[in-house]
């Protein structure tokens, strides 16, 4: 069977390359982005702030936006396309929201079926008029506006996406705009605002839940940004090399940000040998190295109020729980079913396909692991043009020696375009 050995710098993260990008279209003046990922979706979002009048080019190696200050963007003259990319959707309809134009965004099949109406209640609130596909989709239309009204939002749903896009649309609005999160989410845009050394207040109201408070309209100081490298796309390679004997690898660089590496502490719990260094702080973002040593591992229970940390990371855990002994419940997993397919379904298809016992209720999931399973035949896995689906089983077909066939693994791009490449850097017989 294949190993996993060596050592790799993983590509860019993707919540934070898009990040860069807006801050830097918003700055007043020329940005220097260094190790943005250079992904399907990541590149959505840049040309649609091409269409939005920023100018950005590429050179030797780093992406140079040349920012057009808050409320810079120019009225488009044609639909912004965001592909796949919940994050560039929701993220540029907050960013566009706050300036006097007119944009229809459209997607894909599959961003077509998710919702946008989290985020439009909050900005129609604010006064800007926007139109629906059957009251919830894309295509949709929305008619900014530089008087909207900066307001308390109370939001009970856990999505970083929704929090960032009113964000971005306070950043242009003159006054005090307040967004009480419920439960936390990812941070990085708040990260990238306090190294861009615009002020807000950010208050933690308990455990978890948390105020942020901005009072615009702000001017933002261009200062150059690295990417640093993204925890959820490590994740393959820590599960691969979790559970493909005689494994041993290092993998470099990657954000160490506290919202997204609580899969690291799920899979230390399972009993993986995982050891993390952090060695420096880029853009706001501490960075370090994993070292991952192939482990037994053993079954856990997730509780429901890990979700919005795990959340792009269950399709990969739920490969490592295959691989444990005993079983492994994840609960609380609604949100799986609004992602870029049916995580829910897209893991249990495939998981049953291959023989495992898997079992969801409601939104729990529960995986009998078992590494006694042969097949004889090939195995077809669906991917349903899921990214992390794909890398999932790609994962585990390491196990299964050829014996799983991904329907299409084209998807892969959409958020690690260098993941083959780097698999087989890592790969020795
Ligand atoms: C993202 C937030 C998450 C995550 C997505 C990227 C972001 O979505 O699933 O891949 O960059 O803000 P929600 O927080 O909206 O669930």
């Amino acid at each position: 069977m294949i190993k996993l050995k060596g050592s790799i710098k993983i590509s860019g993260d993707k919540s934070i390359s898009h990040r860069a990008l807006i801050f830097a279209s918003l700055s007043t003046g020329k940005v220097k982005i260094s190790n943005l990922l250079e992904s399907d979706d990541v590149m959505r979002t840049l040309n649609i702030l091409q269409e939005l009048g920023i100018k950005i080019i590429k050179k030797n190696e780093k992406w140079i936006v040349y920012g057009n200050g808050t409320g810079g963007y120019i009225q488009p003259t044609q639909v912004l396309d965001c592909g796949n990319s919940g994050t560039s959707a929701r993220l540029m309809m907050g960013a566009v929201a706050s300036n006097p134009i007119s944009c229809t965004f459209i997607g894909d099949d599959s961003l077509s079926k998710r919702s946008m109406s989290r985020l439009s209640i909050f900005l129609e609130k604010m006064g800007a008029e926007i139109k629906l596909t059957k009251k919830d989709f894309l295509p949709l239309h929305i008619k900014g506006d530089i008087n909207l009204i900066p307001l308390e939002h109370v939001m009970q749903k856990a999505s970083a996406q929704v929090k960032s896009a009113i964000i971005l649309s306070a950043l242009n609005l003159r006054g005090k705009t307040r967004i009480i999160e419920k439960r936390n989410t990812r941070d990085h845009t708040e990260r990238l605002m306090s190294y861009l050394k615009i002020k807000f207040k950010k208050k933690i109201l308990s455990k978890s839940s948390t105020s942020i408070e901005l009072n615009g309209p702000y001017e933002i100081k261009p200062r150059d940004m690295i990417v640093a490298s993204d925890p959820s796309s490590a994740a393959f390679f820590i599960v691969g090399a979790l559970i493909i004997p005689e494994s041993r690898i290092t993998l470099k660089n990657i954000a160490l940000n506290k919202s997204r590496i609580a899969f690291i502490d799920v899979l230390k719990k399972m009993g993986g040998k995982i050891r993390v260094k952090k060695n420096k702080t880029v853009s706001g973002e501490n960075v370090g190295d994993i070292n991952v040593t192939h482990s037994s591992l053993k079954s856990i229970t997730i509780k429901a109020s890990l979700s919005p940390y795990l959340i792009d990371e269950y399709p990969i855990l739920s490969i490592a729980a295959s691989q444990a002994k005993g079983v492994t419940v994840m609960r609380g997993l609604s949100e799986l079913r609004h992602k870029e397919s049916d995580r829910i379904r897209s893991i249990i298809t495939n998981l049953s396909k291959i023989g495992y016992k898997v079992f969801s209720k409601k939104d729990d999931i529960s995986i009998k692991g078992s590494n006694k399973i042969k097949l004889i035949n090939q195995k077809k896995i669906k991917t349903y043009g899921d990214h992390r689906i794909a890398m999932s089983f790609v994962i585990l077909s390491l196990i299964f020696k050829n014996k799983l066939i991904i329907d299409d693994e084209s998807c892969i791009s959409i958020s690690y375009p260098d993941f083959k490449k780097h698999l087989k850097k890592l790969s020795t017989n």
